[in-house]
């Protein structure tokens, strides 16, 4: 028998392993303030709550038009097994198993803004008793429920992950990975998260881009405003362009010695002259064991949706704090910082006020 306690309620679980998709939506229903209602296919719904302001629509309508492209790309599943290395990586996982065993330890799993829901898919092979929710805005979550239709504990939603209906402490392991930044607000995003999150013993994964170099900066706010009026078309070739200047730059092979240039924040040392020029001025993405596809895919990702945020580590480790979170696992490269989170106890807050 299982027993869970959330948000002041509690749960008694005796069922676990003989659940059918009824019973995981029957869980979902416990934890959910809105009614919820199953399309034609019963692993998927959609919310009621959503957030359509000017640029979450245009950036919604961006990701609609990215991954409805990149469902026919040959090279997805090559990229799937590299976004899932790169995941263990950002949130200190030594292993595939390990996180197995961390999954399995969580009833209720959130990947919130799944994408083509891959990830989603994968949290509920590794905990095949656990229920796993994948939520996203765009139209990619639709596309998901039919690639993924057989796991009984995976189901799907269309609405904002700024609004959710869960309630407070429902969710044991809210994964939001590449994601946050492009939410309308992402800080008060990062709060509705962190709401949801379990006070006892759930945690909360996140992934934020870093700030780079300042003229890459000014160039990525410039190129992403223009961008937003211009036809999909025309950002589809300028994503082509892009890569081919990327490619074009990267067969090159030439190294360069940078110094370190403090006003303009760009980091000295030696430089293969397209990672540079891609780290310091214009996102320019290449990558030979991907290929055409993904790479034109990853510039379209980059410059088409309107919201981008990027952080500096004091801006995170601020909010962190801000939001009354412990680090279990802090993680920093040169595109992003992520981590792992735990809402700090009654008792340590208790200590504090003393
Ligand atoms: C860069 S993709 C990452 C997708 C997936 N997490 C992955 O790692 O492959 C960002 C995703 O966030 C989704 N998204 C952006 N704003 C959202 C919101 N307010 N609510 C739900 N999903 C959102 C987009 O539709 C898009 O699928």
């Amino acid at each position: 028998m299982v027993f869970t306690q959330f948000g002041g309620n509690s749960r008694v679980r005796d069922d676990i392993g003989m659940m059918n998709r009824e019973d995981y939506w029957k869980l979902w229903r416990e934890i959910s303030s809105d009614e919820v209602e199953t399309s034609k296919q019963d692993n998927f719904c959609i919310l009621k709550s959503s957030s359509d302001t000017g640029t979450e629509q245009q950036t919604n309508d961006a990701f609609s038009d990215k991954w409805g492209a990149y469902q026919e790309s040959s090279k997805k599943e090559v990229w799937y097994q590299m976004q899932k290395d790169w995941y263990l990586r950002l949130y200190g996982f030594a292993s595939e198993e390990e996180f197995a065993d961390f999954l399995k330890s969580k009833e209720i799993i959130f990947d919130a803004g799944c994408g083509l829901g891959y990830k989603a898919a994968w949290f509920a092979t590794l905990a095949p008793e656990s229920l796993v929710i994948g939520i996203d805005y765009s139209e990619a979550v639709g596309i998901a429920a039919k690639n993924y239709p057989s796991h009984t504990n995976l189901l799907f939603a269309q609405g904002d992950i700024a609004s959710t209906p869960f309630i407070e402490g429902s969710i044991d392991y809210v994964s939001c990975d590449q994601v946050i930044m492009h939410t309308q607000n992402p800080d008060e995003t990062f709060g509705e998260l962190v709401r949801i999150t379990n006070q006892d013993g759930g945690e909360f994964a996140c992934y934020f881009y870093a700030k780079k170099a300042l003229p890459r900066e000014l160039l990525d706010d410039h190129f992403r405003s223009a961008c937003a009026n211009m036809s999909k078309e025309k950002l589809w070739d300028m994503s082509k362009q892009l890569t081919v200047l990327g490619k074009n730059l990267s067969d090159l092979n030439v190294s360069i010695e940078v110094p370190d240039i403090p006003a303009l924040e760009i980091k000295g040392g030696t430089y293969d002259l397209q990672r540079f020029v891609y780290w310091n001025f214009l996102k320019c993405f290449w990558n030979e064991d991907l290929g055409n596809e993904t790479s034109v895919v990853t510039n379209y990702d980059w410059y088409s949706p309107s919201n981008a945020r990027r952080y500096s580590e004091e801006e995170v480790r601020g909010l962190v704090e801000a939001n009354g979170l412990d680090v279990r696992h802090f993680h920093q490269e040169e595109a992003c910082y992520s981590g792992r989170f735990i809402k700090r106890s009654h008792q340590a807050k208790r200590n504090e006020c003393r």
